[in-house]
């Protein structure tokens, strides 16, 4: 059963995977680049816990625990007692690629390995690594304490154990599994990433403003959120980055981002995480 967690990146989604884990009662060592990044992590993670007890969804009595079971750290030779670690750093398959060749020699070769990756294939970020029949795909949503989906993705080689475990670990941070192949932004981001590309390059081509666009499909269509506002929330970087992998994966250049996306994030607007995205935050 997994009880320590390791968890590599401390931005939207490691602090978000390191939040809801430690609220389960696992010990969490939360990895990150230098002191001052994992300092900001846990301060984040204290203020998420307190916002949500504001809003009557966490106990506040508990907070004091739930954060006394978060470590941080910005060396990674602390977390080798893990059960799980699982990496949420940059979408980048080379430094993913870099992190777990390292990680697999640290670790015990019963520590489960599993990534967030929204658009890398398991295949290719455990290329390297010995014992393959323990990597697995832990696909969270953001935000991760609200979102109950999770997909786990299973590689060219994940044993059935390795994704019982996974489930079962799943299932106690009270979210709810779905099971799918190692194919380029699995169910919800296979159907979901396009939509956000057409809704960007429909305010490219000028038909409605990002307000109108994202009313129309609140109102119309019955989503809790529009399209821009959610790519903001999502991150365009990550966006961009999704639809460029099914672009190059697929060999059809036509399912890329559009250039107004490709734009903003030359700019490093971002969403929410840097304050300007379709929209300033
Ligand atoms: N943002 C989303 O909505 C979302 C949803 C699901 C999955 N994901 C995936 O989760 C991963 C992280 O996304 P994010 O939005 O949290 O990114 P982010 O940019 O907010 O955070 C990444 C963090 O990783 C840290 N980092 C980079 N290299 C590191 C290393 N070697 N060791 C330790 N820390 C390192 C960075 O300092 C940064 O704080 C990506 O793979 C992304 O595709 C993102």
């Amino acid at each position: 059963m997994i009880r320590k967690v390791l968890v590599i990146g401390g931005g939207t989604m490691g602090r978000g995977i390191a939040q809801t884990a430690a609220a389960a009662e696992c010990e969490v060592l939360l990895c990150e680049i230098n002191s001052a990044l994992a300092g900001k992590a846990v301060s984040t993670i204290a203020t998420s816990l307190q916002r949500a007890a504001e809003k009557g969804k966490f106990d506040a009595a508990r907070i004091p625990a739930v954060l006394a079971r978060i470590r941080v750290t910005d060396r990674l030779a602390e977390g080798t007692e893990s059960d799980l670690a699982i990496e949420a750093i940059i979408e980048n398959l080379p430094a993913k690629q870099a992190l777990f060749k390292d990680l697999a020699q640290r670790l015990s070769p019963q520590t489960l390995l599993a990534s967030n990756t929204s658009s890398l294939r398991i295949a290719d970020i455990f290329s390297d690594v010995q014992g393959p029949g323990r990597v697995l795909g832990i696909h969270f949503f953001n935000p991760v304490p609200a979102m109950p989906l999770v997909e786990l993705v299973r590689g060219p080689a994940t044993s059935d154990a390795t994704l019982a475990d996974g489930r079962e670990w799943v299932e106690r941070l009270g979210k709810t599994a779905v099971l799918v192949a190692d194919t380029p932004g699995f169910i919800v981001n296979r159907l979901l990433i396009p939509y956000l590309n057409e809704a960007a390059l429909a305010l490219q081509e000028g038909i409605a403003s990002a307000e109108d666009i994202d009313t129309a499909m609140r109102l119309g269509a019955g989503h809790p959120m529009g399209p821009l506002a959610l790519a903001d929330l999502i991150g365009l970087d990550v966006v961009v980055e999704i639809l460029e992998t099914r672009a190059r994966v697929s060999g059809n250049p036509h399912l890329g981002p559009c250039r107004l996306l490709k734009e903003k994030v030359a700019r490093g607007e971002l969403g929410r995480k840097t304050g300007h995205g379709f929209y300033k935050s």
